[in-house]
């Protein structure tokens, strides 16, 4: 897949912005200039690796929003084949610096996870940790149906999201509105939706989270 082309300055990298990009003012790539972003713990999400242990991951693996690529390089660690992508060019730039430090084979491109046909491969089994939570009600449809389209059918995509509760992260998504996202694509079955907790650098003990579950049918 070639690497996007836009004009010399252009933030967004020739791609609209998101709605959380319009409402923040920023772009993603401004969260990983200055220091690591609030959710980059240095780390895998223990949840992530807690799937991982338990034979989540199956065949190839497609990492959306993989930011700096903890979870993609501990999945690669394990002998997955990995595809992370971001929007974000600094975060892809870290990805593949710390894959090629630990001497790990894993894929990073920078590319609109609302946009994933562009990418022409398909995909056993997709990891969404903190990216689905970040966008708007039609963004999510956009997005999900463009995940059916890239994964393989039996496939299955994990999200790992907010959910509202004491010390809630920003864009908590209620148990309703991820089942209606989830149910409203074709192509998509809810399997699993499991209370989580998701890391952040300013969480003691994680934020609340959902854990989807969803089979591609
Ligand atoms: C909350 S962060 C999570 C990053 C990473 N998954 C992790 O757990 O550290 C959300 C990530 O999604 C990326 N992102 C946001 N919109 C995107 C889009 N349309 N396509 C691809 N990546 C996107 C951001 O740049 C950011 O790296």
């Amino acid at each position: 897949m070639a690497e996007r082309s836009a004009a010399p300055g252009d933030p967004y990298g020739g791609r609209p912005p998101t709605s959380h990009e319009r409402r923040s003012g920023q772009p993603w790539d401004a969260s990983y200039q200055d220091g690591p972003a609030p959710w980059d713990i240095g780390g895998p999400q223990p949840a992530v690796v807690r799937l991982a242990a338990r034979g989540g991951f199956a065949g190839s693996v497609l990492d959306a929003g993989c930011g700096s690529g903890e979870n993609a390089l501990h999945l690669a660690g394990l002998g997955l084949p990995v595809l992370g992508v971001d929007v974000a060019e600094t975060a892809v730039t870290l990805a593949r610096r710390k894959a090629e430090q630990r001497g790990l084979r894993a894929d990073f491109a920078v590319a609109d996870a609302l946009r994933l046909e562009q990418l022409e491969r398909r995909f056993d089994t997709v990891l969404d940790c903190g990216l689905l939570h970040s966008f708007d009600g039609e963004e999510r449809l956009t997005y999900l149906a463009g995940l059916a389209a890239v994964t393989e059918h039996g496939g299955t995509l994990y999200v790992l999201c907010f959910r509202p509760g004491p010390d809630a992260g920003p864009h908590p998504v209620t148990e309703e509105e991820l089942r209606a996202a989830l149910t409203a694509v074709p192509g998509w079955e809810v399997a699993a939706l499991e209370p989580e907790r998701s890391e952040t650098r300013f969480h003691d003990n994680g934020a609340p989270a959902w854990l989807a579950t969803v089979k591609r049918s």
